[in-house]
């Protein structure tokens, strides 16, 4: 835009809210100039850390003979657990169960044991491998399958969410069928590893540079695992080479190691992961086995569910608790549940514990959710569709009785009838819908499928306190402007999105903003960014520092050149003061040389947001985010490959404050989730050994995986129901459920092949295998009359 155009109205400064900016290191990624962690120029005499891992998944350890490992050449020292100067306890739950280094007991196979110290990265790793350990063994369990929610052992307490009576509703209802589904999970496959450089300090002061999310809570264990006070340990990230969740909790593990080393040794250690270490030992999105209960009546209208989400927890709780709570909390996806009953069961297992991952077990509450569609639409013989729009709650500004949902939060910004019926005319759903029915009565092998899905997600963390932020502004002399606030770049744009926001309250262009690292000794206290409540949080802390600053200039200039405050205008680069205009710069000056602080820190919580966890009630969420996604796939049914032909979406970000970046976050939130459904499998063996620990067996979406036609599109209507930042709404989370579509598309295409009469329960990853399996069964299900799902 044009900054000198003479009307004042249409003038806008450079890079504001709500415009197409570009990541402030797109750049810098695709030239390889932004720093990462393992970029940075080395400290002198700089040691490198490497891990030995359990090679049993669960047993004690009887002997634990590392004689050859410090007789490496290189190795400088070892540590075990007795090295740990604090509490060897690093877990985010506070449960005590997640230590830095396994003392004496190991829970699964990869488990760090001990950690060797060399002078190259290569030696330790080296070294590491020729540790002599004994374990006496115990049985392990790998799987959930096969475990009974209602007697195995859990590792934290699970919840209910109860609302109606689902057990006489499902006994009164015309219909009613149930089922189990197996739910793969998922590796965050972030392009960094986890990686911390720890640098000693005086006294027992530390600085750690981590690939974290949540500096704050990577502060707080350090401090905890070398036993002194946080007030020593500063934790710093510039930027993450990806996070997706699994940078919330687990980097804490490494960012501790690298600290107690570097504080024995005097020297500062750095600790990188390789990818197989980074698959094998960290934790990844949890799997599920879900099983259900649905009554509903003839039309297809769901009367009531009863649920049990069991998810594989592993060795400890780590955030297994919460993310089995937001499963439960998006069991509905964008469906009114007459009569719901819905419980988590965060099972213990022998294997490397689960943990946040985008959308935090809220995607798995929705592919719960539709299975229930499938079920039910195969059951009464009608297009999911049609089932889904049946079953939507209310919309918005209708009052209906619709709108509860099964944690008695009243749904009031509901969009999604907009939505779809903008994606389901763009897209041609119907149209498509006769010619893909055509195709498939013509063609003999090859079949095609569409689905189209909603989202409804919830924003909000559910641990009350985590919706706070807080930042810190610098006005310099010159006029340019230092912002800090607590939350984390990975990828996603959030500083960028913040930097827009400042830029805005001061009526600069974005260019005299400078980013900056996220620092523990700038903003303390700070949650992590996750929930995909960074820009939503952060934008209105920093927005308050900048008001508080703005407020003290516009005090001094009417102060200084007497005119009233109102008279006070900030403009473009500029600010009318009465009759004349001073460059933003030289009032800056002037209001420095009358000694006005220049600085201000910034504070925000989110309003009206309560839960009672022990009730199953609450204002969960301060709002919903919506989208929907239409997926056409075709399937060689003599193979079960698949290709995906085309995907339409249509995505809600309110006002969004950078659209660039929000389609972005769409675009990428979408392949992430249609690689979780469909070709991202962890196999772990018997034994508990991951044998998908590169991207030689873990396959995720490749370019070429991208659908062949790809329509992505943000609504050009919708506006934050409530007053967030700009009327923005998050996006980190809620497209990669958008996801969903895919797997429906290849269910559609897989249920085909019977005539659509029997539902295909297809498990997910959908992998060419379990399309092939569910292709075959399907065939002889309809050919076999008293077929299991013929209901
Ligand atoms: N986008 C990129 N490029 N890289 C990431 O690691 N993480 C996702 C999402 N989008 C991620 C991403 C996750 S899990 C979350 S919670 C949000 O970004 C966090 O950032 P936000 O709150 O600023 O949206
Ligand atoms: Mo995102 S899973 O909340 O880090």
């Amino acid at each position: 835009m044009n900054r000198h155009a003479p009307n004042l109205k249409a003038e806008r400064i450079a890079g504001g809210v709500h415009s197409d900016v570009r990541h402030d290191s797109a750049h810098k990624h695709v030239a390889g100039e932004a720093v990462y962690i393992d970029d940075m120029p080395e400290p002198a005499g700089t040691l490198h850390a490497g891990l030995g891992l359990s090679t049993v998944a669960h047993g004690f350890v009887t002997s634990l003979d590392l004689s050859a490992v410090r007789a490496a050449p290189g190795v400088v020292a070892v540590l075990t657990a007795k090295d740990v100067p604090g509490v060897n306890d690093i877990s985010p739950s506070g449960m005590n169960d997640d230590p830095v280094l396994a003392d004496g007991k190991v829970e699964f196979h990869g488990q760090p044991l001990f950690c060797v110290i060399a002078r190259t990265r290569d030696q330790a790793r080296r070294a590491a491998r020729l540790a002599k350990v004994e374990y006496e063994e115990q049985p392990a369990l790998i799987d959930i399958w096969d475990l009974d929610p209602a007697t195995a052992r859990q590792v934290t307490t699970p919840l209910t969410l109860k609302r109606g009576d689902a057990a006489s509703a499902l006994d009164a209802a015309p219909r009613r069928v149930t089922g189990r589904m197996r739910l793969g999970g998922q590796d965050h496959f972030y392009l960094e590893g986890q990686v911390s450089l720890a640098v000693p300090g005086e006294d027992d002061e530390v600085t750690v540079y981590c690939s974290t999310q949540g500096p704050s809570e990577t502060q707080h264990m350090i401090a905890h695992a070398l036993g002194i006070a946080s007030h020593a340990v500063t934790v710093e990230v510039r930027r993450m080479g990806g996070g997706f969740g699994g940078k919330e909790t687990q980097a804490n593990q490494c960012a501790a190691i690298a600290a107690i080393a570097a504080k024995k040794l005097g020297r500062a250690v750095k600790l990188r992961l390789d990818r197989d270490e980074d698959m094998t030992a960290t934790g990844k999105r949890h799997d599920f086995a879900i099983d259900y209960d649905i009554g509903f009546d003839e039309e297809g209208r769901i009367l009531a569910v009863d649920y049990t989400f069991g998810l594989r927890a592993g060795f400890s709780a780590d955030l297994s608790g919460p993310v089995g709570d937001r499963a439960l909390f998006h069991c509905d996806n964008a469906y009114f549940f007459p009569h719901v009953l819905a419980k988590s069961a965060p099972l213990y297992t022998n294997t490397v514990s689960n943990t946040a991952f985008r959308g935090f077990g809220g995607p798995q509450g929705m592919v719960g959710a539709e299975r229930v569609i499938d079920e039910v639409a195969f059951a009464v013989g009608k297009d999911p569709l049609d089932i889904r729009k049946l079953n939507f709650y209310d919309e918005m500004g209708t009052e209906g009785t619709r709108n509860l949902t099964p944690y008695h939060q009243k749904v009031e910004d509901c969009i999604i009838q907009r939505i779809v019926a903008e994606l389901e005319e763009s897209a041609d759903y119907a149209g498509r819908r006769r010619e893909i029915a055509a195709f498939n009565a013509n063609s003999r092998f090859v079949k095609r499928g569409l689905a189209l899905t909603p989202v409804k997600f919830g924003i909000s963390f559910t641990k009350t306190e985590s919706n706070q932020a807080g930042a810190l502004v610098h006005v310099y002399t010159d006029g340019s402007v230092h912002m800090n606030h607590g939350g984390t770049e990975m990828g996603q744009g959030l500083h960028l999105k913040v930097a827009q926001v400042v830029a805005e309250e001061f009526q600069i262009d974005l260019d005299r903003v400078r980013i900056t690292a996220t620092t523990t000794a700038k903003v303390p206290n700070t949650s992590p960014t996750a929930a995909s409540s960074g820009a939503d949080l952060n934008g209105m802390a920093a927005q308050d520092a900048a008001r508080q600053i703005r407020k003290r200039l516009t005090d001094f200039a009417a102060e200084h050149y007497e005119v009233p405050r109102e008279q006070v205008v900030f403009l473009p680069n500029r600010v009318r003061v009465g009759n004349q205009e001073i460059a933003f710069n030289e009032l800056v000056r002037q209001a420095y040389m009358a000694r006005v602080q220049l600085s201000a820190a910034g504070f925000y919580k989110t309003p009206k947001i309560h839960w009672d966890r022990s009730k199953g009630r609450g204002h969960a969420f301060y709002y919903y985010a919506y989208g929907a996604a239409c997926a056409e796939v075709s399937v060689d049914t003599l193979t079960g490959e698949y290709v995906v032909e085309r995907v339409d979406i249509l995505h809600d970000v309110g006002r969004s404050l950078n659209p660039a970046i929000d389609l972005g976050q769409v675009e990428g939130g979408f392949i992430q989730g249609m690689g979780w459904l469909t070709t991202e499998e962890l196999v772990w063996d018997e034994r508990g050994r991951l044998r998908t620990h590169a991207p030689s067996t873990y396959k995720i979406p490749l370019a070429s995986d991208r659908p062949k036609i790809f329509n992505v599109a943000l609504t050009d209507w919708s506006s934050a129901y409530e007053p967030t930042i700009h009327r923005s709404k998050a996006v980190g989370e809620p497209p990669l459920p958008l996801g969903l579509a895919v797997l429906h598309a290849l269910s559609d295409a897989v249920a085909s092949v019977a005539g659509h009469v029997v539902c295909p329960r297809l498990d997910a990853p959908a992998t060419p295998e379990r399309v092939l399996m569910a292709i075959e069964r399907l065939k002889a299900e309809a050919a076999a009359p008293a077929s299991p799902s013929a209901r």
